[in-house]
């Protein structure tokens, strides 16, 4: 890939990307930073999406339309699902889906967007590999393969997450992941997410998402930037 978009939702997610790329411009666009600059001699265009499916889905367009990337990857946090999950412990996306989308009154199940042929987006199977491999030598927890779970919603119960476990077979549960995979598979451009898990979604993820992001960003960080080499 010639230009490779790098977008996190939050600045923590984004900051040591930030400290490592060098010869950086910076473009403005629908209030969105656009940082193109290099990483490990790669053209990368990082930015700062903003929470939630919205803000990942504009950005994730103008970094295809204007900005001309390849391929996208995306790096941040999440609350785990799958209950062998612990904070620290990483999830690579297989396919990612809104658990928010609920049109569950007209008979389509959960999850589902109505009319569309699919609303699973496979994540790049090239990327995917990548980033598996990049976790399974750096990280010192759990790494997973396995079904993100968007919505513009922060989880933060027992019961919720439980029942993102059994109805959607989630593994992690975050708010961009499938807006960015969904935009990117509507443009046929390769994509991955890459989560590190920073609460597990239930009565206490208010509290440990607070303590916990930095360092979930850092993970999340060194296995995007070992990638990046591989590419
Ligand atoms: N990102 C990190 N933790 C999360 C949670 N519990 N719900 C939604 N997004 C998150």
């Amino acid at each position: 890939y010639e230009k490779i978009g790098v977008i996190g939702a939050m600045q923590e997610e984004i900051e040591l990307f930030l400290e490592h790329m060098e010869q950086v411009q910076v473009t403005e666009k629908a209030q969105i930073a656009f940082r193109e600059g290099r990483l490990h001699g790669r053209s990368v265009v990082l930015c700062k999406s903003g929470v939630g499916k919205v803000n990942a889905a504009v950005t994730t367009q103008l970094l295809i339309d204007t900005f001309g990337v390849e391929a996208v990857v995306f790096t941040g946090v999440a609350g785990a699902v799958d209950p062998e999950l612990n904070v620290g412990d990483i999830v690579i996306s297989s396919e990612s889906m809104q658990h928010d989308m609920d049109v569950t009154a007209l008979g389509f199940p959960r999850g589902t967007i109505p009319y569309e042929e699919t609303s699973l987006f496979p994540a790049d199977d090239k990327l995917r590999k990548l980033a598996e491999e990049a976790g399974t030598a750096l990280s010192e927890g759990r790494v997973k393969v396995g079904r993100v779970l968007s919505g513009d919603q922060f989880i933060a119960s027992r019961d919720t997450v439980a029942k993102l476990y059994e109805e959607l077979q989630g593994a992690c549960t975050e708010m961009e992941g499938a807006a960015v995979a969904q935009v990117c598979s509507m443009n046929r451009i390769p994509h991955v997410i890459i989560r590190s898990m920073s609460d597990k979604a239930d009565g206490s993820a208010h509290v440990n998402f607070a303590e916990f992001t930095l360092q979930a960003s850092r993970n999340s960080y060194r296995i995007v930037d070992h990638m990046l080499k591989q590419l």
